[in-house]
């Protein structure tokens, strides 16, 4: 807690109340478990009751879009289909997509199709297939907020390992999920996904992680899937970040010298799956933003 703030100065939260009566003892208590090593959140990270509310409003579009993917997506289908499904769906609801130009990325969605473990970038060439497993990686802006998620889908008939790591998947999310709660840290999420995981003889990518999100499209705080209770950043309430876990079939080692700068898949050419949620930390538990 860097600035220095006076006990009868409008609070930093923006309620309106003073600081004393508002988050001095909050930020006070923060201050207790940065004394004793706790890595602990600053204020940018700790979203105020306005900016939570404009995220919902562009997550209800980010979840409208990919429900609307859900409905049309089968063999046959091309990733250009779905970029231009989102693309259009977005629009109509009042969104931007904030993938498109994004560090160059060329498209509007990320389509990641069976060995590809994220950043697949849609093409007209690439037909879905029965069998195939694909993630749709999906973020809206609406009136500056930013709403990040992503889902797996399965193309008619699945192999059951196959179908196996996509319920898997979900399932580390939804564990992880259960650690994310005031007071508790980082490392109790990542313990409990990368524990589901590897029990079901999968891996988890470990270069590339979740992020604080709602504000900006990536924000602070890193969110990675390795690591052990009660380490890694401290959870408060306010704070909005996705569990997106790459669950790999085979080793957990990448390969990113794709040609097109951007699509990474497995180094063993196995299959992996991710599911993606955006997550409030709130003064009870948690609430699902986006999924
Ligand atoms: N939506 C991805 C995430 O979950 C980011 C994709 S960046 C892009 O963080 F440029 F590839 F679109
Ligand atoms: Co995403
Ligand atoms: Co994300």
């Amino acid at each position: 807690m860097a600035i220095k703030i006076g006990r009868n100065d409008p609070c930093w939260c923006g309620s309106g109340k003073k600081y004393k009566v508002c988050h001095e003892a909050f930020d006070a208590k923060i201050k207790r478990y940065a004394m004793v090593g706790h890595q602990v959140p600053n204020h940018s990270m700790i979203k105020t009751p306005e900016q939570i509310e404009g995220i919902r409003a562009a997550a209800k579009v980010n979840v409208a879009v990919l429900d609307y993917v859900a409905a049309n997506i089968k063999a046959g289908c091309s990733t250009q289909d779905i970029d231009d499904w989102v693309s259009s769906k977005t629009a109509e609801l009042g969104g931007i997509p904030a993938q498109l130009n994004y560090e160059g990325f060329p498209k509007t969605v990320c389509t990641s199709i069976n060995e590809v473990i994220c950043h697949g970038i849609p093409n007209k060439d690439e037909i879905l297939k029965d069998g195939d497993i694909i993630n749709v990686d999906c973020t809206t802006i609406v009136n500056g907020y930013y709403a990040d998620s992503s889902r797996m889908f399965m193309i008619g008939d699945v192999s059951p390992e196959k179908r196996k790591l996509v319920e898997v998947t979900k399932e580390c999310v939804e564990l992880g999920l259960k650690e994310v709660k005031p007071w508790s840290f980082l490392g109790n999420m990542a313990n409990a996904v990368n524990k589901h995981a590897t029990e079901n003889g999968f891996s988890v990518v470990r270069e590339i992680g979740g992020h604080g999100c709602g504000v900006d499209f990536h924000e602070d705080p890193w969110v990675g899937y390795y690591g052990k209770p009660n380490t890694q950043m401290l959870l408060v309430p306010g704070m909005i970040f996705t569990i997106e876990p790459m669950v790999n079939m085979g080793s957990a080692k990448i390969n990113n010298n794709a040609e097109d700068g951007w699509r990474i898949v497995t180094a063993d050419g196995k299959p992996s799956a991710q599911w993606e949620i955006q997550v409030l930390v709130t003064e009870t538990g948690n609430e699902v933003i986006s999924w």
